[in-house]
């Protein structure tokens, strides 16, 4: 029997977790443009534009900047498949669940990995960086911005140092934080970025932006193998090939570039959604925009305190977009998350591993970092913890988030 289900007819939920986020309109406009073949130089002008618009998001010279096709985690993959080999060594700093995933790809890669770990709800201290760097000699640290399961944001500038002076390049998962939080490729001495679209750059998922220094790029070059029904001669590498064809940076630079070698047919209309996120975000400015996440996550900090809550971690080294916040002894966890979406269409974040049943992530980040999606988010909260018997002032939360507005 034929089944053909309904249209897509779902509520307008207001995505407060910790991504996905609620999509800006004119990148919602922008996907549904019609396609162009991918050598079509109308196309391969927007390919060069995009490129333009990610060095200034991402704040660097990289000419190799562009986009992974895939989830954020299909550009982390493909920085780390192409620049380890087996049996390269790679420290990972590790405080939280993306660290471990940095550190299990690597493992994926056959990269033999030292992790430098940090607690939960802290940040690494470089110096342990430093230390591990020293005694390993590695030709890859791998690190995350912002990392989503504990709040944190590593502070990456003492690190960029540390793999210059040793010459191991740097790569860092900025997906949580590029668009909302400051990520300064080049003042960081970051060799290699990616990024997400749908948390501060307020878009789906489904791109991941990258960027890579011209050393990670040449190292990445000397892995080149061109893909066996393309190759013409001259243009293999005589290093390690790549382990996957997909991820291999190589051929996703060679396409990228004016040599237009094809890999794969590139995602169009999520290129038009990445083309848009970026243009939406540098015609409000970044400083504008960092201070605006800034404000948002201190209003939700504000708003949960002043509810009688407990927020988790360092706050010194908290992610301004996304906060998390203690479950109070007695209410039930998943109730409160559900109830949420069942009587106010308002989405908020469990949480992983240590962290699972202990604390809600609120997120304020794209077109929802603003005061009506944060007072609207705190007001549920503080009825949804009433009526699970936690006695939460009334209208507290609302004030004080407001006066962080006003
Ligand atoms: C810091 C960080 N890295 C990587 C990812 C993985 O992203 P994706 O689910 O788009 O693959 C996420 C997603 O939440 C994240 O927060």
């Amino acid at each position: 029997m034929t089944q053909t289900f309904g249209e897509l007819d779902h509520p307008a939920r207001l995505l407060m977790g910790p991504g996905p986020i609620n999509v800006h309109p004119r990148v919602l406009r922008a996907m549904s443009v019609q396609l162009l073949g991918q050598f079509d130089p109308e196309f391969t002008g927007y390919m060069n534009e995009t490129m333009a618009l990610y060095r200034q998001v991402f704040q660097t010279q990289n000419r190799w900047t562009f986009l992974i096709d895939g989830t954020s985690r299909a550009a982390i993959e493909a920085a780390l498949v192409s620049t380890l080999a087996p049996g390269d060594d790679v420290v990972v700093v590790n405080a939280g669940r993306f660290g471990l995933l940095l550190s299990e790809i690597a493992e994926r890669c056959d990269a033999r990995v030292t992790l430098v770990d940090g607690e939960w709800g802290t940040v690494v201290d470089p110096q342990a960086v430093e230390d591990a760097v020293k005694r390993v000699r590695p030709r890859l640290v791998a690190c995350v911005h912002g990392d989503t399961s504990t709040t944190m944001a590593q502070p990456i500038e003492a690190i960029g140092g540390i793999c210059r002076r040793y010459d191991a390049l740097l790569y860092v998962d900025a997906t949580a934080t590029i668009g909302g939080m400051s990520v300064p490729v080049d003042a960081w001495q970051a060799d290699i970025v990616t990024g997400g679209l749908q948390k501060c750059l307020g878009g789906p998922s489904g791109s991941g932006p990258i960027t890579i220094s011209d050393r990670a790029a040449e190292h990445i070059f000397g892995r080149r193998h061109v893909e066996k029904g393309l190759a013409t001669g001259g243009t293999v590498g005589n290093g390690r090939r790549i382990a996957s064809n997909y991820f291999d940076l190589a051929m996703i630079m060679d396409y990228w570039s004016d040599k237009r070698l094809n890999h794969h047919t590139e995602a169009a209309s999520m290129l038009f959604a990445a083309r848009e996120c970026a243009r939406v975000v540098l015609e409000e400015g970044l400083e504008v925009r960092f201070a605006r996440h800034a404000q948002a996550g201190a209003a939700v900090v504000a708003g949960v305190e002043a509810m009688g809550l407990q927020v988790y971690g360092d706050q010194a080294h908290k992610m301004t977009n996304v906060t998390a916040v203690l479950a109070p002894a007695g209410v039930d966890y998943d109730r409160v998350k559900a109830r949420m979406r069942t009587e106010f269409e308002i989405e908020i974040g469990a949480a992983f591993g240590p962290l699972a049943g202990k604390v809600w992530r609120i997120g304020a980040m794209g077109v929802n970092a603003r005061k009506h999606a944060v007072l609207q988010t705190l007001a549920a909260l503080e009825a949804v913890l009433r009526w699970e018997g936690f006695g939460a002032p009334a209208g507290a939360g609302v004030d004080a988030a407001a006066k962080v507005f006003a």
